[in-house]
């Protein structure tokens, strides 16, 4: 029988809920992206997400629902991001699942933020079989995982310092280019020359599948610094050279991930991998090597409730269900 989940995502800048039928089929996806409140100050602000986020569950659930053509007594579960994220994000979302659930008398599944992202893949035609590889590229995260199931990964490797998307941001910032910077730079780098500014590729222990981002978000930093009169009309350069040299290591790292597991399967997932240079790189490369590239369509890239229900409902049929006493966590993989 089919199943229908909720799901609701609070743990960042986006308030989304999204309903989806036995962990595929999207009904309805709503997200309220708060950008213009944290604008004017270059970055999230945890005390004015939580704040918004109150404000705009409730009307993001009903248009859910409204959207999908369901009535809240159709629902089989309610699935809420537990963690990682901003503490007092999450809390709004997780606790509004939770007492939700509880007057509906159905299950409350917190989720896996992280896990979400890999789901996103199995909301699209043709997804990958298990086991695979994923990059996750978020404004948070950045890791290999090797997916063994719906609901298992196992980290491979991930940033020891900034991650992609947040560099991609602080870039934006020092060129003054606006928040949130990854889509900025994204459609300025089209217009540049990716080989004309050479930046540093940083791959760490060659072998190995961590990332650091901070030298390169430094480098750029250092070229303004040293090219005050002209660096203006070398913008697009800039950008694109910056671009070319995150997607270089990280399409190496994620194709020597799925070599080292002699898998041939790779997925890209999370902000980030609406990339375009990103997405055609990695995709390039595991065409030469015989693998397989997954990549969810733009909009299931960004942060959205949709991943959250879909990774819910395998959840689900396992048993794995919150209690009343569940709490949400900042940092980490588990649930
Ligand atoms: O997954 P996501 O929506 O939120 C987190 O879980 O962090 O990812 C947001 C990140 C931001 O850093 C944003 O700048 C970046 O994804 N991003 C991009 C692009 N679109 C969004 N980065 C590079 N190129 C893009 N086209
Ligand atoms: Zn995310």
């Amino acid at each position: 029988m089919t199943k229908i989940i909720l799901g609701i995502e609070s743990s960042c800048d986006e308030t989304a809920a999204a309903v989806v039928a036995d962990g595929s089929k999207i009904l309805s996806s709503v997200v309220a992206s708060q950008i213009e409140v944290h604008l004017p100050y270059g970055g999230v602000v945890p005390e004015l997400a939580s704040r918004k986020h109150l404000e705009a569950v409730v009307p993001v659930v009903e248009t859910a629902l409204r959207n999908a053509g369901v009535d809240r007594n159709q629902l089989d579960a309610v699935a809420a991001t537990q963690g990682p994220g901003l503490i007092g994000a999450l809390l709004i979302g997780f606790s509004y699942a939770k007492a939700y659930a509880f007057a509906l008398n159905i299950p409350c599944i917190g989720v896996n933020h992280l896990q979400g992202h890999i789901n996103s893949v199995f909301l699209e035609p043709n997804p990958p079989p298990f086991p695979f590889v994923a990059l996750l590229v978020s404004g948070g995260h950045t890791s290999i995982c090797y997916v063994k199931s719906h609901t298992e990964s196992e980290l491979m490797g991930q940033t020891r310092d900034d991650a992609a998307g947040e560099a991609f941001d602080k870039v934006a910032k020092v060129l003054g280019l606006g928040y949130p910077g990854g889509s900025i730079v994204g459609r300025l780098a089209e217009k540049g020359d990716p080989q004309k500014i050479a930046f540093p590729r940083t791959y760490l222990d060659k072998s190995g599948f961590d990332f650091s981002f901070s030298g390169i978000k430094t480098a750029v930093s250092r070229y303004i610094q040293t090219h005050p009169d002209d660096y203006k009309n070398q913008i697009p350069d800039i950008v694109s050279g910056f671009q070319e040299a995150v997607a270089d290591v990280l399409s190496y790292k994620v194709i020597h991930a799925a070599q080292e597991k002699r898998c041939r399967h790779i997925a890209v997932v999370g902000g980030v991998a609406a990339n375009k240079r990103l997405r055609e790189k990695v995709r390039t490369e595991a065409a030469g090597k015989g693998m397989s590239v997954y990549i969810p369509s733009v909009d299931l890239c960004g942060d959205n409730a949709a991943m959250i229900a879909a990774l819910g409902y395998h959840h689900l049929k396992q048993g794995d269900i919150s209690d009343e006493n569940a709490d949400v966590y900042s940092r980490g993989m588990s649930n």
